[in-house]
């Protein structure tokens, strides 16, 4: 990678681009994850991501996930450089059930790229992923993957993901044909054809033929289908926006694009959109002031934490968003919650695949701190300033159980485990204010079976999870200190303390929390509580 060290962070931001991929199980995440490493020329070999993709899929055989943590650390973030521009592409977790660290690593990225199935059109996941998206009105890239299948009209899509994104879309190009008569697709903005070939493995500058689409042999090839297309773009030109990049900026607007990852078509737009059009690193807000990335002072946040290879070591990798300046390998950083100081000679980058280790840094790129427990989620870290970054979600969860140790004499081993664990946001853990038996809260079943395989496994806490009464939980606070305190003493069975000490109060069912509602009116509820 060039980066000099006479580079200024101003120069660097300029070239970052940091996005995730959003879409639903099987629309083809993988498969353009690798066409566009391949197309950055970042990944010689074709393969490597669907690899790991397969140890993915073996989500209950826990001993094979456990093998592959160590992978998974190192494909979470893939850095590639095209056209100088270097981007970052964040993974997020296949499963829906570990969903909240996927909402924790839209936080990490300056843009989205959306994939869709051209046949199943939105689907229920992309769906979640996307208003987390618009709540931080993230720039949104649509990519309408499958092309080369029999698939929906391209109108229909347009209107279905119109009024699931409730923002405008902007189709950029428009496909001739689907599925066998796929032809390939018009660039809308100089009306120019550009080919489909299938089974394009090898990626050339010029693997695919353009055309005039007023060349009278490409309608005499292509008879109704283009004609259809042709009628279609003119009536996108009449009746859609314009595309304004202002307004894509903002969240309010997504260009469209057509393809077939799999068969490289419509990838290298894909790239060439991002550095063009999707947005360098900005500023980001802190409690204190909002910090801009071409700052000179090293500044950066905890987005999600990543429990690593080795489990006898208990260490884990924090992923860390720088927000501004010029990390260099050895610098030292206050964590801002307690003043402590890291050491970075470790700090791993995310180049191509391998665990690199890390020299040089900038706004936008992602780094990887290895430690022990140092580090939590939501954490600050700086050169010395006292800063806060906020904006990090947790959500409350929506199915609860209670744990209990095995073995009466492991009792310390759990609550170091439960602690760590809650810390790195594997699960959600609630101490009863009242006292009794801790309580784990998730969103999907899949979330408990890896906590207590692993407090077994990591800390050697057997445990037993047995139902509990709840179903919601919210976060309380008031602007009235008096309130809050008789709220919590006449709700204290009912009131629990998260990870951080925050007051929970917990409900069985949502009449429940109606009923708090009405009854404590200066007490507030939140279904989601930021890292403050
Ligand atoms: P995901 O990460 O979003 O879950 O999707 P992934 O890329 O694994 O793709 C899901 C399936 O869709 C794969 O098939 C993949 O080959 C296929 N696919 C991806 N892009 C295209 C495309 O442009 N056209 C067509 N026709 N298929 C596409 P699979 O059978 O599940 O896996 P495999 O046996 O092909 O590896």
């Amino acid at each position: 990678m060039d980066t000099t060290a006479s580079s200024t962070p101003a120069a660097e931001v300029l070239r970052r681009r940091s996005f995730a991929i959003i879409s639903h199980p099987d629309a083809g995440k993988t498969t353009l994850t690798e066409k566009l490493l391949l197309y950055a020329g970042a990944i010689q070999i074709a393969g490597s991501v669907k690899a790991r993709k397969a140890s993915r899929h073996a989500t209950s055989d826990w001993m094979e996930i456990e093998k592959q943590r160590g992978i998974s650390v190192a494909s979470s973030v893939m850095q590639m450089e095209y056209r100088d521009c270097i981007i970052n592409l964040l993974d997020t977790p296949g499963h829906q059930d570990f969903s909240e660290d996927t909402y924790r690593v839209l936080t990490a990225v300056d843009s989205a790229l959306m994939v869709i199935d051209a046949a199943n059109g939105v689907e229920s996941q992309t769906l979640r992923l996307l208003e987390v998206c618009r709540a931080r009105n993230t720039p949104i890239v649509t990519f309408i993957n499958k092309m080369d299948r029999e698939v929906k009209p391209p109108m229909e899509l347009m209107d279905e993901i119109e009024s699931a994104l409730g923002i405008e879309v902007v189709p950029f190009t428009w496909p001739v044909g689907m599925g066998k008569s796929f032809a390939g697709v018009i660039d809308i903005a100089n009306m120019r054809m550009r080919m489909f070939k299938a089974g394009e493995d090898r990626v050339t500058e010029d693997s695919h033929v353009v055309v005039d689409v007023n060349d009278p042999t490409l309608k005499e090839r292509l008879g109704i289908d283009l004609e259809n297309a042709l009628a279609e773009v003119e009536l996108i030109k009449e009746a859609m926006p314009v595309f304004d990049r202002e307004a894509f900026l903002a969240g309010r607007q997504s260009p469209v694009f057509f393809g077939s990852a799999i068969n490289n078509f419509g990838v290298r737009e894909i790239l060439n959109t991002l550095v063009e059009l999707a947005p360098s690193p900005g500023s980001r807000k802190a409690l204190q002031r909002e910090v801009s990335p071409a700052e000179n002072k090293f500044s950066a946040v905890v987005f999600k934490i990543q429990a690593n290879m080795d489990p006898a070591h208990r260490d884990r990798v924090a992923f860390l968003r720088i927000c501004s300046g010029h990390f260099q390998r050895g610098m030292k950083l206050k964590i801002c919650r307690n003043g402590k100081e890291v050491r970075t000679n470790n700090a791993l980058s995310f180049l191509s695949q391998r665990r690199d280790i890390l020299d040089e840094a900038f706004p936008g790129d992602i780094i990887g701190l290895p430690n022990h427990g140092l580090l939590r989620l939501g954490d600050t870290l700086t050169e010395g300033e006292q800063l806060q970054f906020t904006g990090l979600p947790f959500f409350a969860p929506e199915i609860f159980r209670m744990v209990e140790s095995a073995d009466p004499l492991r009792s310390k081993q759990l609550r170091t485990g439960l602690m760590q664990l809650g810390e790195e946001g594997a699960i959600q853990v609630f101490r009863p204010m009242a006292g009794g038996t801790m309580l784990l809260g998730a969103f999907g079943q899949l979330q408990f079976e890896v906590v207590s395989h692993r407090l077994q496994t990591e800390y050697g806490a057997e445990v037993r999870l047995l139902p509990a009464r709840y179903s919601l939980a919210r976060w309380v606070s008031s602007d009235d200190p008096v309130a809050l305190k008789k709220f919590t003493q006449e709700n204290i069975h009912r009131m629990a303390e998260d990870v951080v000490g925050a007051s929970v109060f917990l409900g069985s069912h949502k009449s429940e929390l109606d009923v708090a509602q009405q009854r404590w009116e200066s007490i507030q509820f939140h279904a989601l509580r930021e890292h403050a």
